[in-house]
Formats: structure tokens, sequence, C-alpha cells
């Protein structure tokens, strides 16, 4: 609760004033019965029209008060919750782009979507809530007994019994529905997960008219989630009977005893019906702190929720001395690394090798090979588990992670553009890009051309990820947003899958101009993408198992002798 409160700065003045108004509602509707006995035991009793009238005005009066007041605390109280809402979302969201791949693989993706809306809507709401009615429940319930002692301290006895019945059972029920709600909120992740895979693979679902099985799959997360509320409801649905029946029998008791100390001229008609009302506040009150409480139950798992993301720090930090290597070549010293520490063998094992500056490297293997997971190591996206990654001789975790990651650009393999233009996208990467720039790494990614045609050119617009543009487009963008950043170690993670040969050995040809004392790092499937590299890095189940130039292994490198001739044929290889 403590670490939310600091979302509360700059609403500090709602959260005060919203209770205050809050209270004025609550005396002028604690008046209201008080007045109305007036009426009917002075006024209406005596014949007196003059004290109806102005004890009618008096109930107007206090009634436009307490309307006021309502309606102020509503307005402070949605101001307070939405400027605290917008806080933490936003605080929770500066908080995830700090997180490395390995806290975004631990905390899901949909389930920090969940987190930024779905929970933060749910502390919204509870904050709403407390300033209006965490107030107005105490107030109206003490409120309604003092004033009901006041007219009726024989009566009020009522109380002494109505309050511990509805209490017990309020208690009994709330405690066995609270643990349902944290398996609620993973109930909605689950549901979150199953959509957002079904929109984001929607061409795949329809390429295998894998409809039918997609909606087996949401109805069984959906029914799953609604089962499970349902029997949460069902629960805080025997509530309200016995709700009902307490306040059925004290109003019976009330009638039935009241009505004899009317018959004995003890205590006038009025104050039986303002009594009467103030049974109601109290009882009603009671009904709000149950609100209240199954609002909390939410809000308490909504806000664990928050603050994992909050107190969840990311493994990949910033050295406290960090030192600028003197140049950008790159070592691996006996890298051993694993996405999850339980797995029963690591993803990469003992990889070593060294690049110098100007050099440009070829990595070739089976798919799952651990390609991937090795480049990605060097701009620190995941740690190594033992042995070191070092830029010019200076350990990657002894840099500064803006340093390393302003000198090294990354293509990844799955080319994500972001919703905007081309030039906004190009510009992406950091760095003050003039016109020319943009144009050559477009140029160099081969991708003047398609550009050129489109209606609008450079601010031809970007839809959500990209998706108004063909594989190969995507790719090249995403090529040509790296070029931009003029990084000194280039990394392309099977980067030029979907563009054809010709337009590949163009690529290849800008690129070496492009790069010229700086690294690359060239994945690739194909033999001709990376064959006249200066090293070749032959990959297979996490180890290296060739390294050399392309003619150096086709002489004694078995696995790529074979690579070779399964694209090349034989004659390659002879
Ligand atoms: N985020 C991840 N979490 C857990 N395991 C992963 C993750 N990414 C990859 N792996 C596993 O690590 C191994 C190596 O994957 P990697 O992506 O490095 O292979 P690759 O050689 O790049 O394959 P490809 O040629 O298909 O791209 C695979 O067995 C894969 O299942
Ligand atoms: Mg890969």
């Amino acid at each position: 609760m403590k670490k939310l409160i600091k979302y509360l700065k700059g609403s500090w003045v709602f959260v005060i004033c919203a209770p205050l108004l809050m209270i004025v509602e609550v005396c002028c509707d604690l008046l209201q019965p008080t007045l109305m006995s007036n009426i009917i035991d002075v006024g209406v009793a005596s014949g007196e029209m003059a004290q109806v009238w102005a004890t009618g005005l008096k109930m107007l009066s206090v009634a436009l008060i307490g309307v006021c007041g309502g309606a102020g605390c509503t307005i402070l109280s949605t101001k307070a919750s939405f400027n605290f809402g917008a806080k933490l979302r936003q605080s929770m969201f500066d908080r995830i782009q700090t997180f490395s791949f390995k806290e975004i693989d631990k905390l899901q993706p949909s389930s920090l979507i969940t987190r930024l809306t779905n929970d933060v809507t749910q502390l919204q709401g509870c904050l709403r809530m407390i300033l209006c009615m965490l107030v107005r429940a105490p107030f109206s319930c003490i409120g309604g007994i003092v004033m009901a002692v006041a007219i009726s301290p024989k009566l009020s006895l009522i109380f002494v019994v109505a309050i511990p019945v509805l209490v017990t059972a309020i208690l009994l029920i709330v405690s066995k529905t609270f643990p349902m709600f944290g398996e609620m909120q993973k109930k909605i992740d689950r549901v979150n997960t199953v959509m957002r895979e079904n929109l984001l693979g929607v061409r795949v679902v329809k390429a295998f008219v894998g409809q039918e099985r997609e909606k087996k799959r949401f109805d069984g997360a959906n029914s799953d989630l609604t089962n499970w509320t349902l029997s949460a409801i069902d629960r805080i649905n025997l509530l309200w009977p016995i709700i009902t029946f307490v306040m059925g029998a004290a109003t019976c008791a009330l009638i039935w005893f009241g009505g004899k100390l009317v018959q004995t001229g003890d205590l006038e008609i009025g104050k039986i019906m303002a009594f009467m009302t103030y049974l109601n506040q109290v009882l009603s009150s009671i009904m709000m702190v149950i609100m209240m409480s199954l609002s909390f139950s939410r809000a308490k798992v909504a806000m664990d929720r928050c603050n994992e993301v909050m107190d969840t720090q990311s493994t990949i930090l910033d050295p406290e001395k960090p030192i600028d290597p003197e140049k950008w070549s790159v070592e691996f010293d006996h890298v051993n690394f694993s996405y999850n520490k339980t797995d029963p063998e690591p993803v990469l094992k003992d990889i070593t090798f060294s690049v110098q500056p100007g050099q440009r490297v070829g990595i070739i293997g089976n798919t799952g090979s651990g390609k991937s997971s090795m480049v990605q190591l060097i701009p620190r996206l995941y740690d190594v588990d033992s042995g070191k990654v070092s830029i010019g001789g200076v350990d990657v975790k002894d840099m500064s992670l803006d340093t390393l990651r302003q000198h090294i650009g990354v293509v990844l393999q799955e080319a994500v553009l972001f919703s905007g233009d081309i030039e906004s996208n190009l510009r992406w990467g950091g760095g003050t890009c003039d016109e020319d720039s943009l144009q050559s790494a477009l140029n160099d990614a081969q991708a003047t051309e398609f550009v050129s045609q489109l209606p609008n050119l450079m601010h031809n617009i970007v839809e959500q990820r990209g998706r108004n543009y063909s594989g190969g487009q995507k790719q090249r963008l995403s090529i040509a947003r790296t070029f931009a950043k003029n990084p000194d170690i280039l990394i392309l993670d099977d980067s030029m899958s979907a563009v054809d040969t010709e337009t590949e050995a163009k690529m290849q040809t800008a690129l070496r101009e492009r790069i010229g004392s700086g690294i690359t790092f060239v994945i690739a499937s194909r033999v001709s993408a990376i064959a006249d590299s200066d090293m070749i890095l032959v990959m297979e189940d996490g180890r290296i198992v060739g390294q050399g130039t392309h003619s150096e292994l086709i002489k004694n490198n078995e696995i790529y002798r074979g690579i070779v001739a399964s694209q090349w044929g034989e004659e390659a290889i002879a």
C-alpha cells in the first residue's frame, strides 16, 4: 500500500477534499429524518402550517447542500483516481522498459498487458470507492446510531442484535470468497494470452483453417473464467437474503416495540418514522462495507500484481563504474548460457571465439542450434551463465548498457516495425540522422526502389507491427533502420531470408562498404549469404563445431561440407 501512495502526488487536494465533501453529504442525510419527524410531530400534530413550511424549506436547503457535497465528492474522487491510475500505469510502463528479455519471458507480455489495464483500473475504482465510501460508511453508521439513540435508547437495543448477526454473516462469506479473486485475475490473464496469440497470429490461423480449434481454445479459457467468477459471485449472493432478512426482522421489531411506546405515549409517530430511516441508514452502511470489502479484496490482488511489476529488478543492470572499450572487437570466452536455470542442458555450451574490427562473421547451423541465442549475448539482451563475453577486452557486464547498445545494431530474426511512418521507423534507433543518411541507409538496404513507389514516400504510414508491408519489405526497412544507426557491430539475424539472392548480393556489397572497420555478424541459412565471410562459425546443438573460412571448412569440416552439398550440390565440395 505504501508503495502505491506516492502515485497520489499532485492529487492530495482532491484526496483530502473529496471525503470532506462526503461528510457534508452524510451530515445532511442524517439531519433529514429528524427534520421530517419535526414536521409530523409538531407541525402536522398541532396543525401549524407555518412550522410545516419552515421545516420543509429547511429540508430542501439541507438536501441541496447534501447534493452539492455528494457531487463534489464524486468529481474530486474521480479526478484523484484517474490521476493515480495514469501515474501508476506510466511508472509500470517505464519499469517494464528497463526489463531484460529474461524478465519479459518470466512475467509474460499478455500478463503485463492485463496488469497495465485491468489491474490498474481495478485499483483506480477501489481508490474512488475509498474516497467516497470509506468516510461515508462509518459516518453514516455511527451517526445513524447516535441519532437513533437520541430518539430512543430503548429501541436502539434492536441494533445490538441486528449488527452482530449481519457482521458475522459478512465475515464468514467474504473470508471464503477473498482467495478466489487471485485465481480470477490469473484466469483473465489466460483469456488475454489466448486472445493475444490468436490476434497476432490471425494470418496463420486462417491459413491453417484453425478457427474451430482456436474457438475451442478461447471457449475453454473463457468458460473457465466465467465459471470461476460465477462461483465467486454465487457466494457473495448468499449475503443478500441474509441482509434482507435482518432488515425485515429489525423493521418488524421496531414496529412492534415502537408501536407499544406510541400507545403508552412515550414516543411520537414521527420519531418512529425517523428511527426507521436511521435503522435503514445504519444497515445500508454495513452493506456498503461489504461492497467495499469486495472491491478491496480484488484490489488487493491487483495491487500485488502491480507491485510485482514495480518490484521486479532487471537482472541486467548498469555497472557502478562503467568502462569504455578502446576498440570494438568481440570475444567469447568459454560461454555457457541457458534460458532457465532448471533446464537439464544449457542452450549454449563452451562457446569460444574472437573477432577483430573489420571482420565479417557468418554463422550457420541447424534450426535451434543456438545462433540467435549466441548473438543476443553481445548487446546483453541476456546475460551468460558462465564464461565471458567481452568487447575490446572489457566484459560487457562492465560496460554502460547505453554505450554498448548504441554501438551495436541488431536486426532481429522477426522484423518488427512500429506504427508511425517510414521516417519515424528509420529514426527509431536514435541518433541524429539527416535526410541524406536516411536515404543512403534505405539505399544500402535495397529499399529505395519500393519506397519510391509508395504514395507518400518516406512519410508513408506504417500500421501496427508494420502489417501493411510485405515480409521482405519489413526486413529491408528494419535493416535500413539499423544501418541508419551506423553501429560499430552489426548483427543480422537471418534478416535476409525474405529477399531474393540477387538483392541479397547487392545488400552484402553495400554492407561491406558501410560497415568498413566495424564487425558484422550474419546469421543465415543460405551458404551464399556467408560464403565470403572472413570467418564462418558452424553451430550444432549449442556448440561451435567448425570455425574458419569457407575454403578451410570445405576441406576439414564434415558438417559444413554437408550443408554446402545440400544447397550447392556434391560438385561444390569436390
Ligand atoms: N526465449 C526463450 N526461452 C526459452 N527457450 C528458448 C528461447 N529462445 C530460444 N529458446 C531455445 O533455445 C534453443 C536455441 O534457440 P535459438 O533461437 O538460439 O536457435 P537458432 O539457431 O537461432 O534457430 P533458428 O535457425 O531456427 O533461428 C532452442 O532449443 C529454443 O527452444
Ligand atoms: Mg534464430
